[in-house]
C-alpha cells in the first residue's frame, strides 16, 4: 500500500500527489513512469514520475482527470492509500549536453517534460521551453518550467495568456529566426506531437516524443501499448516511452488510443452512477 503524503490541485481537473514509495524514489530517472492500481478491482494506468525525492522516500505524480480511474484517484485525499504502484518503468530519457534543446509541452505533458528539462539544464544545455494549453486555466507548472529554462514561452489557443495560437507557432518562429536548435522534445496530445514533428522534419532537427499509448501491464507482456516506429513494432512501455518522433506512425497511435472509447465511457458512467447512489458525486458535467 502506498500512502498519499500530499495532495495539491494545480488546475480545475489537474492534481498533484506526493506518494510514499521509497524503492521507486531510489531508482527513478527522468522520463520514467509508474503503473498504478487504486485497489484490487481497479484498472492499471500509467503516470509519469514527475519528481522523486530519495530523502523523503517519495515520488510525485501529476494527473488530469479524464475518465474513471483518474476521477477515482482525484477523490483520494492526503493520508489515503493507493493499492499498487509499480515502477520505475520505461527507459529513462537520454540526458547529455546536446547544446540547445527546445522542450515543447502541451497540457498535462508539462508534468512529463519538467523532470527531463530540469535534467537537461543540469547537464549544461540551453533549454528553451514552450508551454501550451487550450486556455490559461489549464496551464500548469509555469513557475517550475520557467525557473529551469533559459527562454520560456506560453501559448494558449484562446489567447487568454501568452501568445494566442499553438506551440508550433513559437517553434516555427525560433527556427525561421535562425535559432540554432540541436534537439526538440515534445510531450502532449498525439496530434500536437505529430505537428511538432512535421515542423522540425524539413529542417532535419533531432526530434524526440514521449508517447502516451494505452498500457496495461507496463512490462512488455500484453501488447496493448504497441506502436510502429520506423516500420517496426515497438512496445511503448519497454522500448519507450520516448522515440524518434520522425519515425512514429502517429495516425496508428491515435487510432489505437480510441480502441476502448466505448468501454471507457461505460466504465465512467457506471462509476458516476455508483457515486451518485452513495451521494458522493458532485459532478455537474454533461453525461
Ligand atoms: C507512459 C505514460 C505516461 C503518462 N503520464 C501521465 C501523466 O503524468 N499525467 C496524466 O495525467 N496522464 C498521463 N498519461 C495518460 C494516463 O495514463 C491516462 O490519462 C489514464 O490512463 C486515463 O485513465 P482513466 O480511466 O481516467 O480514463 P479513461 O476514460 O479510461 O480513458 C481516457 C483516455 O485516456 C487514455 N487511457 C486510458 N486508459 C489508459 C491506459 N491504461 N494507459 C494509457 N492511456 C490510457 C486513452 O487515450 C483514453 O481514451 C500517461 C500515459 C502513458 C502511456
Ligand atoms: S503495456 Fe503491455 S506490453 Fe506494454
Amino acid at each position: 500500500m502506498f500512502k498519499i503524503l500530499k495532495k495539491e490541485k494545480l488546475a480545475p481537473l489537474v492534481f498533484g500527489f506526493e506518494i510514499e514509495a521509497p524503492e521507486i524514489a531510489r531508482k527513478a530517472k527522468p522520463g520514467q513512469f509508474v503503473v498504478l492500481r487504486i485497489d484490487e478491482l481497479g484498472e492499471r494506468i500509467p503516470l509519469t514520475i514527475y519528481d522523486f525525492n530519495e530523502k523523503n522516500s517519495s515520488i510525485s505524480l501529476i494527473f488530469q482527470e479524464v475518465g474513471k480511474t483518474t476521477r477515482q484517484l482525484a477523490s483520494l485525499s492526503r493520508g489515503d492509500f493507493i493499492g499498487d504502484v509499480v515502477g520505475p518503468l520505461g527507459k529513462p530519457s537520454e540526458i547529455k549536453n546536446f547544446g540547445t534543446v527546445v522542450c515543447v509541452a502541451g497540457g498535462v505533458g508539462a508534468a512529463v517534460i519538467f523532470p527531463i528539462a530540469r535534467a537537461l539544464k543540469k547537464a549544461g544545455n540551453r533549454v528553451i521551453t514552450i508551454l501550451g494549453a487550450r486556455n490559461k486555466e489549464l496551464l500548469i507548472l509555469e513557475k517550475e518550467l520557467s525557473s529551469i529554462s533559459d527562454d520560456f514561452f506560453i501559448t494558449t489557443d484562446d489567447g487568454s495568456k501568452g501568445k494566442c495560437g499553438v506551440c508550433t507557432d513559437i517553434l516555427e518562429g525560433l527556427i525561421e529566426g535562425g535559432q540554432e536548435i540541436n534537439r526538440v522534445i515534445a510531450v502532449g496530445p498525439a496530434i500536437m506531437m505529430k505537428f511538432v514533428c512535421e515542423t522540425t522534419r524539413p529542417h532535419g532537427i533531432k526530434m524526440i516524443v514521449s508517447l502516451n499509448s494505452i498500457m496495461v501491464d507496463g512490462t512488455g507482456m500484453c501488447g496493448s501499448c504497441r506502436v510502429t516506429v520506423g516500420g517496426e513494432t515497438k512496445f511503448c512501455c519497454v522500448d519507450g516511452p520516448e522515440f524518434d518522433g520522425h519515425l512514429v506512425d502517429f495516425d496508428e497511435l491515435m487510432n489505437r488510443q480510441k480502441m476502448y472509447l466505448e468501454e471507457e465511457n461505460t466504465s465512467l458512467k457506471e462509476h458516476e452512477a455508483k457515486e451518485l447512489k452513495k451521494g458522493k458525486c458532485g459532478c455537474k458535467r454533461d453525461k
